[in-house]
């Protein structure tokens, strides 16, 4: 089979590596790539948004199954642009279509779906500026701390925790009025503050059938102890101690089959991953939020773990027998830890030399943020690589990671030095 993947970050270069070990797999093309997408592939220089040119990369390379990595190609239709095409309509597209993306794309969306189908999440309430006026009344009704999110892509900066109530109110006129998140903002969600452990928890699905995939933390802010401003993710741990298979058993029941069977419901036909986000609340889950596509840097965690063939289960989703495919994961513990450019999450150089990668051995490296110049790796990006690691334990695994990341050299080169350290000895 030839494989198109849209994207260019690790989650990418990781779908790349693991791709590249099926039998099945006869071509793998990437758009746009990047340094470590090019070892699996072919990397091709167009944006997972210009649909026409992935036209005709599809028919110029007899693609028979397009993979997509990031939210935006699936919010704006790439799914659907396929399905209206006469030509493209018979080839496969692994992603929702822009219905179904609305559980990201549309805070409000998600949250209506979820109280349509009893999933477990905070009470909210959504404001436009047709009933600014009554926000101030819903904000009194709650407990601080209170979370402000832009209804629309926000590119994760969206969503907002204030403990004052004044300021959440000015939040409130300052996202709406003024539009500080942009259109994303014209519609606000206020919800009630969750409390608890977070972790996602990942479903591949053909729209009837699912399989749970690994679990997995990741690492928001940039410093350690989870503190300064929040990133694309910092690190990830995969399985999570405190979701044992009673938890996600719970998550299954609760929150999985609800929500599959509500997009059902719905008439919302479902091929892709959804990434849930929950927090665990003494015990029992609520959802967070919802994504359409894989997180990143969780898939450097959660797709090495899994032993089946990648391929073989896309194919399932594409002609929905995934119930009929061998699905099994490596009780191994899996680790990332991502390197990232100095001055990330805010202004940062890139076209830094990288020297060092073939010295790792005891790692993956992933490259979330590189290219090639002058036939050298430079770095491309705020995150530039996740180093991902397998123990018996969250120390080892993490111990390997760290070795390699200080093995990897490149200008204002920086990570998190306490990944996983919360879930080491984890007694709940
Ligand atoms: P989101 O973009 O919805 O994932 O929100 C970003 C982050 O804000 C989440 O990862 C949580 O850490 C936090 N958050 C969002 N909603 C809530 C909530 N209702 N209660 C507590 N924390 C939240
Ligand atoms: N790591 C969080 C995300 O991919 O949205």
């Amino acid at each position: 089979m030839n494989v198109l993947i849209l994207g260019s970050g690790g989650r990418e270069h990781t779908f790349a590596w693991k791709l590249a070990q099926s039998k099945q797999l006869e071509n793998l093309y990437i758009a746009p790539g990047n340094a470590g997408t090019a070892q699996c592939g072919t990397n091709v220089a167009i944006s997972a948004t210009d649909f026409d040119a992935i036209k005709n990369l599809v028919w110029e390379k007899s693609i028979d199954l397009v993979l997509v990595g990031p939210e935006d190609p699936l919010v704006k239709g790439v799914h659907d642009y396929f399905l209206q095409d006469e030509v493209l309509r018979e080839i496969p597209v692994i992603g929702p279509k822009k219905d179904g993306a609305q559980l990201e794309g549309s805070k409000d969306f998600s949250k209506q779906f979820m109280f349509r189908h009893g999933v477990p999440t905070a009470k909210y309430k959504s404001f436009t500026k047709d009933n600014i006026h009554e926000g101030a009344a819903f904000i009194d009704s709650l407990e601080a701390p209170y979370v402000l999110k832009a209804d629309g892509l926000a590119a994760g900066k969206g969503v907002l925790i204030i403990n004052d109530k004044d300021e959440a109110k000015h939040e409130l006129q300052n996202m709406i009025l003024n539009a500080k998140f942009g259109e994303a903002g014209n519609t606000v969600v206020i919800e009630e503050f969750l409390k608890g452990i977070e972790l996602s928890v990942f479903v591949l699905t053909d729209g009837n059938s699912y399989k749970i995939l690994p679990s997995a933390k990741d690492y928001k802010r940039i410093g350690v102890g989870d503190t300064g401003l929040n990133t694309g993710g910092m690190g990830a741990v995969s399985p999570v101690p405190f979701a044992d298979e009673a938890f996600i058993k719970k998550v299954e029941e609760k929150i999985v089959k609800p929500t599959i069977n509500g997009l059902l419901k719905d008439g919302i036909d479902y091929r892709g991953f959804i990434f849930i986000g929950l927090m665990n609340c003494d015990g029992e889950p609520s959802v967070i939020e919802y994504n359409c596509r894989m997180g990143d840097p969780e898939t450097e965690v959660v797709i090495p773990r899994i032993e089946s063939d990648f391929l073989d289960l896309l194919q399932g989703v594409a002609t929905q027998t995934l119930h009929k495919k061998q699905f099994s994961v490596t009780p191994d513990i899996a680790t990332t830890v991502v390197l990232v450019s100095g001055g990330y999450p805010e202004d940062y150089e890139k076209n830094k030399v990288v020297t060092g990668l073939d010295a790792v051995k005891d790692s993956h490296i992933f490259h979330s943020g590189t290219a090639f110049k002058n036939e050298e790796v430079v770095t491309n990006g705020g995150r530039v690589f996740a180093v991902t690691s397998f123990g018996k334990t969250i120390e080892e695994a993490v111990a390997k990671s760290f070795a390699a990341a200080e093995t990897v050299s490149y200008d204002g080169k920086y990570y998190r030095s306490d990944i996983g350290k919360d879930l080491m000895n984890w007694k709940g």
